[in-house]
């Protein structure tokens, strides 16, 4: 069964879904693409929240959008977690953990935007040694631009971490020869839509798995399930 590991469907929490109608809009689409398992990842900024509110604002989002899956007979499994965007001293912060997947060691990471240096790369050690914790690295793709020098890539990559990529990236004809050689270095990746809406950046897993099925093979995406499913547990 497919999951979808990365989206911002929780309603009113971040720049994702504006209110409970969207998400339950998001929702009918995943079902329709027979995603039945969904980790809700809210975006976390350490500049402009704590925790706590975090976590507090993420349960109410949360009661709400269950109630109207109950009476609209959605029983999607959720989880619930966050993308944490990295800020310098991640791998110290003793916060970290809370912001998991729920019931798991699972953090999805962002990086920055930008060539990464080597605090990054040792903030990221310290995340997988020290802390112990199973880090994805949310949308892989999304960095690789800026590495002009990619030792620092390298490495990280070279640590005990998973590789998150979007679905979107496999259907952009322009972005997508670069991303296969990606999901091709990873050997087993972990998929997400990283849906926000319904218009633009909508649920769009199911079509990103058939061009990776049409360019890898089904084995591959059976791959890609049974990884997802085992850190999920
Ligand atoms: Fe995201």
């Amino acid at each position: 069964m497919p999951i979808d590991f990365h989206t911002h469907i929780l309603p009113e929490i971040d720049d994702g879904s504006r209110n409970v109608e969207m998400s339950l809009k998001m929702l009918a689409a995943q079902r329709e693409q027979q995603v039945d398992e969904i980790v809700a990842t809210p975006h976390f900024y350490a500049q402009k929240d704590s925790v706590e509110e975090f976590l507090l604002r993420r349960q109410r989002s949360y009661e709400k959008l269950k109630a109207a899956m109950a009476e609209k007979n959605l029983d999607q499994k959720l989880h619930l977690a966050a993308e944490v965007y990295y800020f310098q001293g991640i791998g110290s912060a003793g916060m970290i953990p809370k912001l998991c997947v729920e019931g798991t060691q699972i953090l999805l990471l962002e990086l920055p935007f930008a060539q990464w240096n080597s605090a990054i790369y040792a903030d990221v050690e310290k995340l997988v040694q020290r802390q112990k914790l199973r880090v994805v690295i949310a949308h892989i793709e999304r960095y690789y631009e800026f590495q002009k020098k990619k030792e620092i890539w390298d490495a990280v990559m070279e640590l005990p971490v998973y590789r998150q990529m979007n679905a979107g990236v496999f259907l952009n004809w322009k972005r997508r020869h670069k991303a296969f050689q990606l999901a091709k270095d990873a050997g087993t990746i972990i998929l997400g839509s990283d849906c926000h809406n319904m218009d633009n950046r909508h649920p769009n897993l199911a079509e990103g798995r058939a061009v990776l099925a049409k360019k890898f093979g089904e084995a591959f995406l059976q791959r890609t399930d049974r990884l997802t499913a085992e850190v999920l547990q």
